[in-house]
């Protein structure tokens, strides 16, 4: 079925990075890279968008209950942009502690799955290209779940800098991505760090980025770049095979506030996931 049955029987990690913006970020040089790729990457995920929640969540329920787990701590709250929202899995734990939710999303059929998962009123999705989405207001928080990894390094500034210009003065971003202790699980173009190739269910081969940033790099990478953020692990078993048993909640409620980063927790029974 797909990619899930190949080579995604590793251990899986997921880190929740939080992020602050404090101080203006000088202005670069605008950076154009790949235009082609990251067609194909929403090509791509047009393509998955109906096999997605099976092959990137596997059991549901249980990622329903570690996704509200984790958003109850990250607390997103206020005017939220949701970026690539996909089929809505985690739009829906942002609606339940958000005032409201703009999600969006470049691919339609991920954004027609979502709208039929999540009917909540304060919620309102758009079929959107997030490099050249014009939003018509700033937001008290910016949330991507498995997104960043999706960017290209050479877009890496760009992204962050429109990001200074989506979040509000006091604003937030917050960002759960994968860790690089599975970047095993990928296949890599001869010679690319950053360029996978996948193969859906119907057998259909594509290229996408998955640029798996270590947090410590990342953390530094977004301090040049003006960024102040705190990174965590949060491991948790997506498939509940221990029945009961959990770890630890995230320890601070105030993942934003600190300098400094937060301790590493260490992952516990933790099962594959291919976002
Ligand atoms: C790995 S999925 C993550 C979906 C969802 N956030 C989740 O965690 O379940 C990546 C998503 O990015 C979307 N995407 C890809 N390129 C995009 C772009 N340029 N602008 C907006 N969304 C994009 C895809 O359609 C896909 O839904």
């Amino acid at each position: 079925m797909g990619e899930l049955g190949t080579r995604s029987m590793g251990a899986q990690a997921i880190t929740v990075w939080t992020v602050r913006g404090v101080v203006p970020h000088p202005e670069g040089d605008d950076v154009t890279a790949g235009d082609d790729l990251l067609a194909g990457q929403v090509a791509y995920y047009r393509r998955r968008a109906r096999e997605y929640d099976v092959t990137a969540y596997g059991d549901l329920a249980a990622a329903r209950a570690r996704i509200n787990r984790i958003a109850a701590v990250l607390r997103p709250d206020g005017n939220v942009l949701e970026i690539a929202c996909g089929t809505g899995v985690w739009t829906s734990a942002l609606a339940g502690v958000a005032t409201a939710v703009t999600a969006i999303d470049a691919a339609p059929e991920m954004i027609d799955i979502a709208r039929g998962r999540v009917t909540a009123a304060n919620v309102r999705f758009e079929v959107a290209d997030v490099y050249s989405w014009q939003a018509p207001a700033r937001f008290d928080t910016v949330f991507f779940a498995f997104w960043l990894s999706h960017v290209p390094a050479s877009r890496f500034e760009q992204f962050w800098r429109q990001l200074r210009g989506l979040v509000a003065e006091q604003g937030r971003v917050l960002l759960v991505d994968e860790h690089p202790d599975v970047r095993g699980k990928e296949a890599y173009a001869e010679g690319s760090g950053e360029i996978i190739q996948r193969r859906l269910a119907d057998g259909s081969k594509h290229r996408l980025v998955k640029l798996f940033v270590h947090p410590g790099q990342l953390q530094a990478r977004l301090h040049q770049l003006g960024w102040q953020s705190r990174i965590r692990r949060d491991g948790h078993d997506w498939e509940s095979r221990r029945g009961e048993s959990h770890p630890p909640p995230l320890a601070e409620p105030d993942l934003n506030l600190s300098a400094h980063p937060a301790p590493i927790v260490q992952p516990s029974g933790l099962r594959p996931i291919r976002q």
